[in-house]
């Protein structure tokens, strides 16, 4: 989700950049050639940076693509001889029986059974279960949240306080007939969220939806949920709906996720406090609690449900900011909010088999000064029952990163009775550490990050990168300024950290870490990028968001500059017209991004999203010959920043009508296959 101005919801002091170095040069840095901290750049040829062998001037990928150019348009582009191809559409059938979309008209009940607004993750479970089929699987695809101002007609906006008030398009109507649309839309919202399972095929070359399959399922923020793991039950989690904590409906801001080695779909709750409003109850001992989670919040998606309520339903908050774990093969199957991965603005939650069989799940938790997070189960998965592993992710340790200068990773334990957390902190079991994850990583010393997104663990190479989007808070008044893992202040371009387990063991107390790329033009002064040398004037890019890595072990990032993205890439042209985007900036796209050797740090365009999307979701088939995408909030309000729209993008006059470009339909957030015309594996 774009997020250019979420709240800074801790400060920490930190140790000064100038600690950071000395200790990091000393030790490591130049030995091993990591690229560490600004001033460390000014000192050491950037070549010595890069990590690794010595860095040479690569201009021979290997990938043989022809690189796309930088730029903002209407539509999506891709490299000569790959073909792209909309998949699946926002009010496009899921469900038999499903209505033909009607976006003046839409409500929660029809919602309920199409497919959902901003498609996020993408998960791809082959079929049938157990093969390596690239023809033919389940997509499991999140729907993290809705654009009101391209979703809708425009009869309501925001004023300057954030309050909902009709417009002159709804002059005319009464109250009653207000109060009534505003429910509809409410019930559209909450159907609007969640996630869609689709049984997808390709025939003669080309994908398509399978009509009324057994496995279509659309989960939506209504659906009946459990909760397991060592939190269920706790009276935080109690509510007048369920008194016993155990059962919830729906799932909420479901932003990237995981599909688990035997084949589950992981759902991860990101900023969940948008949905809860008001206050807490008066004299409510919770406040500073619910204050580590950017709570009160004003109630942005306008839910007309008590749930909703904080000051009627002070725990239903607690409920959501967890893993979901959703079966695809069985649409019957109750999906499982898994409490044992913790509490937080869960980005996404890849997994890899560890070398002992027990499963590691890596996760961000995308706030600004938020952090890293990773749980290793308890027991090996077990690959030939794949019943055995139903509740694999109810037990296990969860721990979260310090990064330190020398280049080494701490991994600390989330565990209650260890390091402070218990009765002395305020902590009376392992739920409430759950529960209360942040806190309880604060006080364990954790690295505050900038933003960490997606965390990709490459199952070729065993290394594992975190997309740190940006924080231009950084090194501001009261906040924690530039450290080795976090190099610069005002981070409007974000940067990549690479993980290397040490001798393979992703359960390891430590691990190696490194940065791979600090993101931004690198031909502009004042920005402080870090690139391979050998890199083209398009082959950098700003905001790394998501990831995902080919059959070959080659790393893709998807991009997301966020609402202000043209501030975000670093620069602003005076002489340009207020809100316009100056040259050089580009839209949100895919680039391949070398790890190893010459070409590790050279990055090259592959894909560019219409205005004001970002890219979400990249999957590759078993194969490689297949990249799904997610297109995010085409045409929203970030648009307007566009010198070829000017104007706010809105319902009626968005800055695109991607991807039907009809002119009674708005912009809609859809699923693109990307294949190489003729057949092959993507990059080769
Ligand atoms: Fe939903 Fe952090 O992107
Ligand atoms: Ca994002
Ligand atoms: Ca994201």
């Amino acid at each position: 989700m774009f997020q250019d101005d979420d709240q800074p919801i801790r400060s920490l002091t930190q140790p000064t950049l100038e600690d950071v170095i000395t200790a990091r040069v000393s030790r490591r840095a130049l030995m091993r050639g990591a690229a560490t901290a600004t001033a460390v750049a000014a000192t050491v040829s950037p070549l010595a940076l890069l990590g690794g062998a010595t860095v040479h001037a690569a201009n021979n990928p290997s990938v043989s693509f022809e690189e796309i150019e930088h730029g903002v348009d209407a539509t999506i582009h891709v490299p000569e001889g790959y073909q792209a191809d909309v998949l699946i559409r926002w009010g496009d059938a899921v469900l038999p029986g499903a209505p033909s979309f009607d976006p003046s008209g839409q409500t929660g009940t029809c919602q309920a059974t199409q497919f959902g607004y901003n498609n996020d993750y993408i998960g791809f479970v082959p079929l049938p279960y157990g093969s390596n089929n690239s023809d033919h699987g389940l997509l499991c695809v999140n729907h993290e949240f809705v654009s009101l101002e391209v979703m809708f007609p425009s009869y309501f906006t925001f004023n300057a306080k954030r309050e909902l008030v009709p417009t002159e398009l709804a002059e005319g109507l009464n109250e009653d007939e207000l109060a009534q649309m505003l429910r509809q839309r409410s019930e559209t919202i909450i159907a609007a969220h969640g996630g869609s399972v689709i049984e997808v095929k390709k025939e003669g070359g080309k994908w398509s939806v399978v009509e009324n399959s057994p496995y279509a399922r659309r989960i939506t923020a209504s659906t009946p949920m459990r909760i397991a793991g060592p939190a269920a039950g706790h009276p935080w989690l109690q509510t007048n709906a369920d008194p016993g904590g155990t059962h919830v409906l729906g799932t909420l801001n479901n932003c990237a996720g995981g599909i688990t080695p035997w084949g589950t779909y992981l759902m991860a709750e990101e900023n969940v406090h948008l949905y809860f409003g008001t206050n807490l109850p008066e004299g409510e001992s919770r406040a500073s609690r619910y204050a580590r989670y950017g709570l009160p919040t004003s109630r942005i998606w306008k839910l007309e449900e008590d749930r909703f309520n904080t000051e009627i339903e002070p725990n239903e908050p607690n409920r959501f900011g967890w893993v979901v774990e959703v079966d695809p093969l069985d649409p019957e199957s109750t999906p499982v909010k898994r409490t044992a991965l913790g509490r937080f603005f869960h980005e996404g939650a890849e997994s890899i088999i560890n070398e002992d069989g027990r499963v590691v799940v890596y996760m961000g938790d995308d706030a600004r000064f938020e952090y890293l997070y990773r749980f290793v189960s308890d027991q090996p998965v077990d690959p030939d029952h794949r019943a055995a592993n139903a509740d694999l992710l109810d037990s296990g340790v969860l721990s979260v990163a310090r990064f330190d200068p020398d280049g080494t990773l701490t991994w600390l334990p989330l565990v209650h009775g260890q390091s402070g957390l218990d009765e002395t902190n305020d902590f009376d079991s392992q739920a409430q550490v759950l529960i209360e994850a942040r806190r309880a990583a604060d006080l364990l010393g954790a690295t505050p990050m900038d933003r960490p997104e997606d965390v990709e663990p490459n199952k070729v190479t065993g290394k594992v990168y975190v997309m740190l989007t940006n924080n231009s808070r950084r090194g501001k008044e009261g906040q924690p300024g530039a450290d080795a893992a976090n190099p610069r202040d005002n981070n409007r371009s974000g940067h990549i950290v690479e993980i290397t387990p040490l001798d393979g063991d992703h359960s390891a107390a430590t691990a190696d870490w490194n940065i791979l790329v600090r993101g931004g033009d690198p031909s502009r002064d004042g920005i402080d990028a870090l690139w391979n040398p050998g890199i083209s004037a398009d082959g950098w890019f700003n905001s790394p968001d998501n990831a995902a890595t080919d059959p070959v072990g080659g790393l893709w990032i998807a991009t997301d500059q966020g609402g202000a993205w043209a501030l975000n890439s670093g620069v602003r042209d005076p002489d340009l017209p207020k809100g316009s985007v100056p040259d050089g900036i580009t839209a949100d796209g895919i680039w391949w991004l070398g790890t190893e050797a010459a070409e590790r740090g050279l990055g090259k365009m592959f894909f560019r999203a219409p205005v004001g999307a970002e890219v979400c979701g990249p999957k590759f088939t078993p194969d490689g010959e297949t990249l799904f995408l997610a297109i995010q909030h085409p045409g929203d309000r970030s648009a307007a920043q566009w010198v070829g729209h000017g104007r706010p993008s809105t319902f009626e006059d968005p800055a695109t009508r991607w991807p039907d470009f009809e002119d009674d339909m708005p912009p809609r957030p859809s699923v693109v296959v990307v294949t190489k015309k003729g057949g092959g594996r993507i990059g080769s």
